[in-house]
């Protein structure tokens, strides 16, 4: 394995090696950027650990700068950061740390650079290069990180009751980097998660939402999902996702583990998005299944109207989640909602008006919708999911057709509730909606044309059964 800088990183790493010669401190690059360089990922900022004075450090490199970068230090923690062209450099002094149980935030000690790679999370961020004269570009190795980057092994370089302990982050941290490398996590560090779960609940929300999105957004969520599940970390951080799992039998006959289909579907889109809102929607699309879940004599397991209830769901886990409570709620709350509706359009005889109605119903993400149902067939046999995904073809073609013809996905009924309050000299209330959408069931259905004169009269006409005149 190889460290392969840009010439801007080197050119970066002599200043601050000079910068440290001067002032006599034994610097290091460390953490996460030794590690995804070995690894060959994409890096956009570095952290530089010295013996000694990090602020003192990051002001020293600064001064080597035409324009001079702004030093962002912090003195209580001894961090400082300078920004050079979008790539951030941290310092820090090299420290021992304690930490106090109900806290994550450490008792810092100054220490040796032996003392600060002990104190990092896994071995494989605990690599350091070194940028001293003498030893310039060495890479120090304390604890086998480069050997567990090969075997692609996560591990603490404590014992992991006391690295896990010290930040229960990590644990999150560990299964997110197992499913962003494709790494496994070494058996007694496993066990320190399992050991450790309850000690999640000091860790904000915020940073916990982090590590979730980030294992939504890996190659592979499947293997982060399914680690927080066995750990026993998913039933304090998202318990309606361990609602899913397992399959009851009744009569011998059983439905499917609701909770692995959900994490098929998502290692299903992933190839196919790149979009964390329509991932969040694969994630969610079935939450509604435990909720709806019955035993129906002579017919087996149902979940009938589980879209329903799983849409009304998404506000909740998103609030919990602290996630962002507009557009992207407003998506995945359609898509949860709709992801039945394309497989219904799978049978014979379609009528154009249930093609026009789902246009309109989904609008600017009937493609999303149709990549998540595509996601949503998870059939071990392959003849069936061939049957299936060709099934969706002819509905993506009809809709294509539809769409052509009648451009119902950005349409608006040409009467508006507005326009209906106004003639009708009615304040906003339930009748208004009622007569704004027979208008629109009536041109989606072909009922009458798609004009403002033929919704008009139906308009006057709907009114006029509850006894309503246009006013003067
Ligand atoms: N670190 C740690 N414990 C944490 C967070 C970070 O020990 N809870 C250490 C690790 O050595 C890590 C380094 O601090 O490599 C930098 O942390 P950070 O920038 O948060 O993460 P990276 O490892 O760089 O990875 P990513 O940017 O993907 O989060």
């Amino acid at each position: 394995m190889e460290i392969q800088c840009t010439d801007k990183e080197l050119f970066l790493f002599k200043k601050i090696a000079n910068a440290a010669g001067e002032l006599n401190l034994p610097c290091y690059l460390i953490g996460g950027f030794v590690r995804d360089k070995l690894l060959g990922r994409n890096t956009k900022d570095a952290d530089i650990v010295c013996v000694g004075d990090g602020i003192a450090l990051a002001h020293k490199v600064a001064d080597r700068f035409q324009p001079r970068p702004h030093v962002a230090f912090y003195k209580n923690f001894g961090t400082a950061s300078i920004k050079i062209d979008a790539f951030e450099v941290e310092f820090v002094g090299a420290r021992k740390e304690s930490y106090r149980y109900h806290s994550r935030n450490p008792e810092v000690q100054p220490g040796t650079l032996e003392d600060d790679q002990l104190r990092r999370d896994f071995t494989i961020n605990a690599l350091a290069v070194s940028l001293n004269k003498e030893d310039y570009g060495r890479l120090l190795d304390p604890f086998n990180g480069l050997q567990d980057m090969a075997n692609k092994i996560i591990r603490t370089p404590l014992d992991p009751a006391q690295t896990f302990s010290d930040d229960p982050l990590r644990m999150l941290r560990a299964i997110r980097f197992a499913a962003q490398l494709g790494f496994s996590i070494e058996e007694t560090t496993l066990s320190g998660i399992r050991n450790n779960v309850e000690r999640i609940r000091i860790i904000s929300q915020e940073r916990i939402t982090d590590e979730f999105n980030k294992i939504l957004m890996s190659r592979k969520p499947s293997v982060g999902f399914d680690l927080l599940y066995q750990t026993g970390l998913m039933h304090i951080i998202f318990p309606q996702m361990v609602d899913l799992a397992g399959a009851e039998y009744i009569d011998g006959r059983g439905h499917k583990d609701n909770f692995y289909h959900t994490l098929q579907v998502i290692d299903n889109i992933c190839p196919n998005t790149q979009n964390l809102w329509l991932r969040w929607a694969a994630l969610l699309h079935d939450i509604g299944k435990p909720a709806t879940k019955k035993f129906e004599q002579g017919h087996g397991w149902t979940f009938h109207g589980h879209e329903v209830v799983g849409g009304r769901m998404v506000p909740r886990i998103f609030s919990k989640f602290k996630l962002s409570q507009g557009e992207p709620l407003r998506y995945v709350k359609k898509l949860v909602e709709l992801h039945l509706r394309p497989i219904s359009l799978t049978k014979e005889n379609i009528t154009d008006s249930a093609i026009r109605r789902l246009l309109f119903d989904a609008g600017e993400d009937i493609e999303d919708l149709m990549t998540l149902c595509e996601a949503d067939i998870t059939s071990k046999n392959r003849m069936k999911v061939k049957r299936y995904l060709e099934n969706f073809e002819l509905v993506r073609k009809r809709l294509q057709e539809v769409e052509e013809k009648d451009r119902i996905r950005n349409w608006q009924p040409p009467i508006t509730g507005e326009m209906i309050m106004q003639v009708f000299n009615l304040p906003p209330c339930k009748l208004v909606g009622e007569i704004k959408n027979a208008i629109k069931d009536a041109i989606l259905d072909g009922d009458i044309e798609n004009n403002y004169e033929a919704a008009y009269q139906l308009m006057v006409k709907k009114a006029a059964e509850f006894n309503l005149q246009p006013a003067e």
